[in-house]
């Protein structure tokens, strides 16, 4: 039986990626901060699916999420999928850390540990890191600063274990899957988004990503277009954009 851990399985896409897989016949372990969503999820499929409640932020993040894969009888699979963001024109502090200890934070921790989960077995199978980042990293968006520059750290971050894994020689491979907007809690509800997409149409297409071992992902085939297209704007043209989403 595969096996896939899932870091912010509580909603939106980790939730219904973690119940797709379940159904599939995967041993599924899921995390995040809420408890209660997290039962409700392994209720679904209670011989697939084991639970362990994990904050990304807290010092006690790879301790626990050590315990998740043991109790979840070992790692083919991560995907980390935990995250926040806020458009805050304001730059408000608190937003500000708090995006940055979960998206960068966080995220490297967890990455890290599952790096080395993956170095130390030396599995015959090869292992796989895969990420939830965001077309929001192509460019510098202005109305969500914290967030854009913490999606581009964690791609940069999957480039830069791509290259390590390459010369200490360890078995994994990187899947940055890099979705535009998803209706999810994550958007403000009260808001119209540009090419919306729903969690339907998108967690198939990144179901897909992971399985076929893609190493980036763009989500969906219309927001690779607009993402090549924003990365032919040079700077000087890109700051004079209102990209009041
Ligand atoms: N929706 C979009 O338009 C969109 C577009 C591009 C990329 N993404 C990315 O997709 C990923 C999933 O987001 P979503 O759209 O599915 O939104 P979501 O429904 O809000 O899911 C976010 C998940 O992250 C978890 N999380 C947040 N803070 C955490 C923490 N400190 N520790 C552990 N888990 C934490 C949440 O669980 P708890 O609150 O229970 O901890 C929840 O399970 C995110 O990385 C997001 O940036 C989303």
């Amino acid at each position: 039986m595969k096996r896939i851990i899932i870091i912010g399985a509580s909603s939106g896409l980790g939730a219904r990626i973690a119940t797709d897989f379940a159904r599939r016949g995967f041993r599924v372990g899921i995390a995040a901060r809420r408890a209660p969503r997290l039962e409700e999820i392994r209720n679904l499929y209670p011989d697939n699916i084991v639970t362990e409640t994990i904050d990304v932020t807290a010092t006690d993040a790879t301790a626990r999420f050590r315990t998740l894969i043991e109790n979840t009888g070992g790692m083919d699979i991560l995907l980390y999928a935990s995250g926040i963001g806020f458009q805050d024109t304001e730059l408000n502090e608190g937003k500000l850390i708090n995006t940055l200890e979960t998206n960068v934070i966080g995220f490297a921790r967890i990455i890290a540990e599952a790096y080395k989960y993956f170095r130390a077995t030396a599995n015959v199978t090869k292992g796989q890191i895969a990420a939830i980042t965001s077309v929001a990293a192509t460019k510098g968006l202005g109305v969500a600063a914290a967030y854009s520059s913490s999606k581009r750290f964690q791609q940069m971050f999957l480039n830069s274990l791509e290259q390590l894994a390459y010369r200490q020689r360890v078995n994994v491979s990187f899947t940055d899957i890099r979705p535009g907007f998803i209706r999810t809690d994550l958007l403000d509800a009260s808001k119209s988004y540009p090419m919306l997409m729903s969690v339907d149409h998108a967690a198939p297409l990144i179901e897909n990503a992971i399985l076929r071992r893609r190493r980036v992902a763009v989500i969906d085939s219309r927001w690779a277009l607009v993402t090549a297209l924003w990365r032919m704007i040079p700077q000087r043209l890109w700051r004079h954009i209102n990209l009041d989403l």
